[in-house]
Order: structure tokens, then sequence, then C-alpha cells
């Protein structure tokens, strides 16, 4: 039986968050109802953060209350702390996501306190999450470097992974943020992550920076991952990683995965086309 590989769509999200020019709601519904078209089964739509530091994703909740949900394909939202899951939740979100960092430098930089305290950000989120049957994953940022403190231990990784884990994230994903690893690198922070936390629960989220991103999931996949992060049309960045570009292209991932033998229930061609729309946005055209 051929093997199945869920790429998660990350691309309304990560992809958009870093756009300097404001991309119209409208336009955002519509990338997500098109990308529901092509058989994601998983797509991250936005992030209820705070709007000053984001400023792109401000409007959240009327992307999600203007896209068309297909049955079947989980809809998903960052949500930092209480507030943001609260206003996920109004929103009707039933699938969010924490997301911490393998480095104090990085985690100050990007949610404004240390990792630490982000593990306790977390808590009454999953209490909550817990109570209302909503489904919790969590990142963890920076998993081999940082750009603000340097190369970051492969112990470091394992044991934030291993803390989302338990505190009943039901996936982590590990995010791969600058897009400059290369495949030594990402095989041996998985080895340390792997003695801790199951590939079951594990997912990739590799930036594609110096396009290594490919032979990073290939790596993954002979560590036994089968769910990896990736935007249309390689769109994004993250706002607090200077220099990095989008995530891995999903056309390229489920090409590169479909040559490998695995099915993703994506339509190819259907895809090729939402990635010239998606790069048609950030261009403003
Ligand atoms: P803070 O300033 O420490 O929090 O921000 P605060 O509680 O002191 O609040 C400050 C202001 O934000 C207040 O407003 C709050 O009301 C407001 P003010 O009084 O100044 O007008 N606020 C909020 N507003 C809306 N929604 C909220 C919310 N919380 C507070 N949820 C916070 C802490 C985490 C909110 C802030 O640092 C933030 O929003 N950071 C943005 C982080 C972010 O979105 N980063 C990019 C996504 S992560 C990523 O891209 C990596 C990933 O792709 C994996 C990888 O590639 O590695 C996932
Ligand atoms: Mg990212």
């Amino acid at each position: 039986m051929t093997e199945t590989v869920t790429v998660f769509e990350v691309g309304p999200r990560d992809g958009l968050q870093n756009e300097a020019v404001p991309i119209p709601t409208a336009a955002k519904i519509e990338l997500v109802d098109a990308l529901s078209a092509c058989g994601f089964t998983h797509i991250e739509v936005s992030s209820f953060v705070s709007p000053k530091w984001v400023p792109q994703l401000a409007d959240a909740a009327d992307v999600f209350a203007g896209i068309t949900p297909k049955h079947g394909v989980v809809y998903a939202a960052l949500t930092p702390n209480q507030r943001g899951y609260d206003a996920a939740r109004a929103a009707g979100v039933s699938n969010v996501a924490v997301f911490a960092a393998a480095s104090e430098a990085f985690s100050q930089k990007n949610i404004n306190c240390s990792i630490a305290e982000s593990l306790e950000r977390f808590k009454p989120i999953m209490a909550a999450a817990e109570t209302d049957g909503v489904r919790v994953r969590g990142y963890v940022s920076v998993v081999t470097d940082c750009p603000y403190s340097g190369a970051v231990s492969p112990d470091a990784v394992a044991d934030v992974a291993e803390r989302l884990h338990v505190m009943g994230c039901e996936q982590i994903s590990l995010g791969e943020t600058l897009g400059r690893a290369r495949p030594e690198s990402v095989d041996a922070m998985l080895q340390a992550v792997l003695e801790r936390v199951p590939a079951e629960v594990l997912a990739g989220h590799f930036h594609d920076t110096d396009g290594h991103a490919i032979a990073n999931i290939e790596v993954a996949l002979t560590h036994g991952l089968r769910t990896f992060d990736a935007a249309v049309g390689g769109l994004g960045g993250c706002p607090y990683a200077p220099g990095a570009s989008g995530n891995v292209a999903s056309e390229r991932v489920v090409d590169h995965l479909h040559g490998l033998g695995y099915q993703t229930g994506i339509d190819l061609a259907a895809l090729q086309a939402v990635g010239t729309q998606a790069k048609a946005l950030r261009s403003g055209a």
C-alpha cells in the first residue's frame, strides 16, 4: 500500500505574516479556499497575536469568518497566550498552535518572554483546550540555528519538544526558522529529539533560505516523520528571523514526495496554479 505523507499548508499564516504590503482580507479568504480545493487536510489560516507585532494578520477573525470550510479539513491558528486563545475560540477556531523556541534569544525577540515563561503561558491554554475539545499543536523554533545566538544544541530542542509533548500538544512541529541548516545538523537534531518524542507526533517545518529544505525533508523521512509544513509559492519568513526566507514551497514538496512514491492527496497541477496566484499576492500584482 502506498504510504501517505501529510503536507501541512502554512502559507496563509507563515507565508503572509511578513509581507509589508497589506493584503486584502478577501484575497486571503480566496487563497485559503483555493488551498482547500487542492486537497490539503491541514491549513494554518492565521494568528491571533498582537496586531502591533504582526499587523498583516490583524484580520484573523475576519478571515476565519469568510472562508468556506471543507469537510475534513483542519483550519488552524497560532495562539501565543490566553488572550489569543480566547480570540481564536470566539472566531470558531478548534485547532490552535502554541509556539516556543529552543533558544532564549529567539524566544525573547519573537514572543517577548523566556522559554520557561512561554511554557507557563501555554498551561492555561492547554487546560482550556482540553475542556473545549480543542486540539493543540506545538512549535519549537530555531531547532538548529538561531539568528541571535548561533548554533542551537540538539538537547535544547529535545527538551522543549518533550515539554510540549508532555503538556498535551498532539503534534510538535520542529521549525528550522532560518532555512540555513544542512542535512547533517537536522539529522543530529532529530536523533536527540527522537530519544524523547516519537516520530509519529513530530512534523518538520523547514524554511528554504539556502535551498536545503528538500534534503532536510528527506533526512526527516528516514527518521520516520510523515508530516511536513510548507507554504504555497514558497511565501514568507518570520518577522523575528532577519534574512530568513519563506517556507519550502508546497508544490515542490508535493512533487518531490510523489516522485518518492508517497501519496499526499493533493492535486499538484491545481496547487501549482494557486502557487502562481499566491506569488502575485506578494508582489501586490
Ligand atoms: P507582549 O507585548 O509581551 O504582551 O506580547 P503583553 O501581554 O504585554 O501585551 C502587549 C500588547 O499586546 C497589549 O496591547 C495587549 O493587549 C496586546 P497594548 O496595551 O500595547 O495596546 N496583546 C494582544 N493583542 C492581540 N492578540 C493577542 C495579544 N496578546 C497581547 N494574543 C505577544 C506578547 C506574544 C502577544 C507578542 O510578542 C506577539 O504578538 N508576538 C508575535 C509573535 C509572532 O506572531 N511571531 C511570528 C510567528 S512564529 C513563527 O513564525 C515561527 C514558526 O513559523 C516556526 C518556525 O519557522 O520556526 C511558527
Ligand atoms: Mg516558520
